[in-house]
């Protein structure tokens, strides 16, 4: 959580613009912003020198973007970084020696295997054979388990990031009906522990949800992971709400998300963009991560 000082100067969100059209943008730059300055602050009192090791297994152009960006943010940070690159036909069992030789090194901190993988590989075998102290995307059976009795040592990044979003926009969660699309292990489902943890009442819904527009027109704060190109569209959201757009797409050359921003924009209190909302802070929480690796 950051401290006051870090927060967006508004006052209490609630008592704003509910169904104006000009709706409050939940930009993730200066929330990511405001947690690189607590971790350059936090770098020098780590007990060891953190270091990514990130493994790509394949060439899918986006993910090699990705993997990219994290190895950048590290160097920008001052962390240490390596990144393992591997071949799309890679058997499951490679790729697991490679984790244990990762796992016995004591230079590396932090290490994170790029999802999605190619189909021969069980990203659950994977996920389980990360030391859960390494495990800095959260995935490790061990810390969803401690997430969800509310013990988090790693916390998947994207909810993560969407928690410290809330807290800087100080859009209070507490009391709140929250509904999040999507039921994934790396979004869906610690996205609804997290805000369940905060106070809201929170419905998941999925694929096989009956009338999903009229369970998500509840919802005082909306998160949507579903994966598919502006799904929401203005009949599923109520006037005042917030939505927090998980989505990326690259849709005729234009990135969007899963939300149609501009069919819902007049409608809701806040929302976040796509690209510029939930993205940046992905990696700042992944920094985060990688720096309680080392502590
Ligand atoms: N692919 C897309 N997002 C992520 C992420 O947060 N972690 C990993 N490991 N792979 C991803």
């Amino acid at each position: 959580m950051l401290p006051e000082s870090a927060q967006a100067p508004v006052d209490t969100f609630w008592s704003g613009c509910h169904g104006t059209s000009m709706p409050l943008l939940l930009e993730g730059k200066p929330v990511a912003e405001s947690i690189y300055a607590q971790l350059r602050a936090s770098l020098p009192n780590t007990k060891r020198k953190p270091k990514l090791a990130v493994v790509l297994v394949g060439s899918d152009p986006a993910s090699q973007t990705y993997v990219r960006s994290k190895a950048k943010k590290c160097e920008e940070l001052g962390m240490a970084s390596d990144t393992l690159e591997l071949k799309a036909s890679t058997s499951e069992t490679e790729l697991l020696n490679l984790i244990a030789k990762l796992n016995a090194d004591d230079t590396v901190t932090g290490i994170l295997v790029q999802l999605p993988l190619p189909s021969q590989i069980s990203r659950h075998q994977v996920s389980l054979t990360i030391d859960p102290f390494k495990d800095v995307d959260g995935l490790h059976p061990v810390n969803a388990g401690l997430l969800m009795q509310g013990q988090p040592n790693f916390i998947p990044c994207t909810p993560a990031g969407i928690m410290e979003m809330l807290n800087f926009y100080k859009i209070e969660a507490s009391g709140k009906k929250a509904v999040v699309i999507g039921r994934s292990e790396i979004v869906g489902k610690p996205m609804a522990l997290l805000l369940q943890q905060a106070n809201a009442t929170v419905t998941v819904c999925h694929s096989k949800t009956p009338d999903i527009e009229k369970v998500c027109r509840e919802a005082e704060i909306l998160v949507v992971a579903m994966g598919k190109p502006k799904a929401v569209t203005q009949s599923w959201v109520s006037s005042g709400a917030v939505v927090v757009d998980v989505g990326i797409h690259r849709v005729e050359g234009k990135l969007c998300g899963d939300v149609d921003f501009e069919a819902v924009q007049s409608r809701v209190s806040a929302i976040s963009p796509v690209p510029g909302g939930v993205g940046p802070l992905t990696i700042a929480m992944l920094m985060q991560n990688v720096l309680i690796s080392a502590s």
